[in-house]
């Protein structure tokens, strides 16, 4: 490692007003709080409600927020980096808006699709811009409005999303306290069990790809679930074996949420207890890159300077990683 460690100094979320609990999908589709409790640990989710209201709404009250705590003028940003699926456009980035919006006139900025592991991904490449020396501040945010790709109709996946964003500053660290290492790894074996098909340069838009619903969300849960609880596990157990790091060295685990079965079946790989799993599917769902850094947030204040951090995430690629980090304040 040089001698530059990358560390997160602030951490900040936005979830929307709007609650859709597993009584009102009852109303909507065949199912039952019981089937969505026991099969995925989600009671709830946020929805972003109104005409015209993207990603970057979301995003920007992040950036916001991260600029305000880590006390910085927007000025002095060097980048915005955005994880996620559901950009405003395919283009302009939704980085590039939000950077604008909130007055990050000097930065650059970009969006990184990586679906659930969008996060992790966007962390590891921001970290490597503070490890050359030549950046000084960068936001990292992970936003996704998936329920602007859902259909909820389908009770596969519509009781699975939610819509969140939430992310984290990246500051170079004097103390040494910072992401350590990271391990990030893709396999397109996923392209067919879980992906979103149209729209894209393959089968543009037409009245047949919608009518054929071609622009939602698609995932075969079952095959997914095989893939994610192994690899998620996999990762998390290897950055632990070369870090020489066990169970009791770990504060937290902070895994993506995309189901409460894939995320014990990844502590107790790790040898971690329950109580220290990051966990808040059951009130936001899966928001997809905004899950690690949503619960980043809502644990913030359990955090200790110099704990030990492992993040994982799977999704849709198949990509798949984690990362170990020690919390810089
Ligand atoms: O974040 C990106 C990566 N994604 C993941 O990691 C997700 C991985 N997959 C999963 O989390 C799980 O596979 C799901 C939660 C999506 C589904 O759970 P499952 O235990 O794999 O259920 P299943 O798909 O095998 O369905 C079992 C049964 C089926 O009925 P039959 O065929 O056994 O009669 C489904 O039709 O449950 C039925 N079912 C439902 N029943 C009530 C499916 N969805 C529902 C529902 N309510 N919403």
């Amino acid at each position: 490692m040089g001698s530059i460690v990358p560390s997160i100094s602030a951490v900040a979320g936005y979830v929307p007003d709007y609650i859709l609990t597993n009584q009102e999908l009852e109303e909507m589709i065949e199912t039952n709080d019981e089937w969505i409790t026991t099969r995925t640990g989600i009671k709830e989710r946020r929805i972003l409600k109104g005409e015209r209201q993207g990603t970057s709404v979301m995003a920007v009250k992040v950036l916001k927020q991260l600029l305000e705590k880590s006390n910085t003028d927007p000025k002095d940003l060097d980048a915005v980096i955005i994880a996620t699926i559901t950009p405003d456009y395919f283009f302009p980035t939704t980085a590039n808006l939000v950077a604008t919006e909130a007055g990050a006139v000097n930065a650059f900025s970009f969006d990184m699709a990586a679906a659930c592991s969008g996060f992790i991904y966007a962390l590891e490449t921001g970290a490597n811009y503070i490890r050359s020396g030549n950046y000084k501040k960068i936001a990292i945010i992970g936003a996704d409005k998936m329920s602007s790709i859902v259909n909820y109709k389908d009770r596969n996946t519509c009781i699975l999303f939610g819509d969140g964003a939430a992310g984290v500053m990246l500051e170079p660290n004097g103390e040494g306290l910072g992401i350590y290492d990271t391990i990030l790894r893709s396999d397109a074996a996923g392209k067919e069990l879980i992906y979103l098909k149209g729209g894209g340069s393959v089968s543009p838009p037409t009245h047949e790809t919608i009518d054929e619903g071609l622009h939602n969300f698609y995932q075969d849960g079952k095959s997914v679930f095989k893939f994610a609880v192994t690899r998620m596990a996999d990762v998390a157990a290897e950055i632990m074996d070369r870090n020489n790091l066990n169970g009791e060295d770990i504060a937290y685990l902070v895994p993506h949420q995309a189901n409460k079965r894939i995320i014990d079946a990844t502590a107790r790989r790790m040898g971690v207890g329950e109580e220290k799993v990051m966990l808040n599917i059951q009130k936001y769902g899966n928001t997809t890159a905004a899950t690690i850094p949503l619960c980043l947030r809502d644990y913030e204040d359990k955090l200790n300077k110099g704990d030990n951090l492992v993040l994982a995430a799977f999704g849709g690629g198949f990509t798949w990683g984690s990362m170990y980090l020690k919390w810089a304040y």
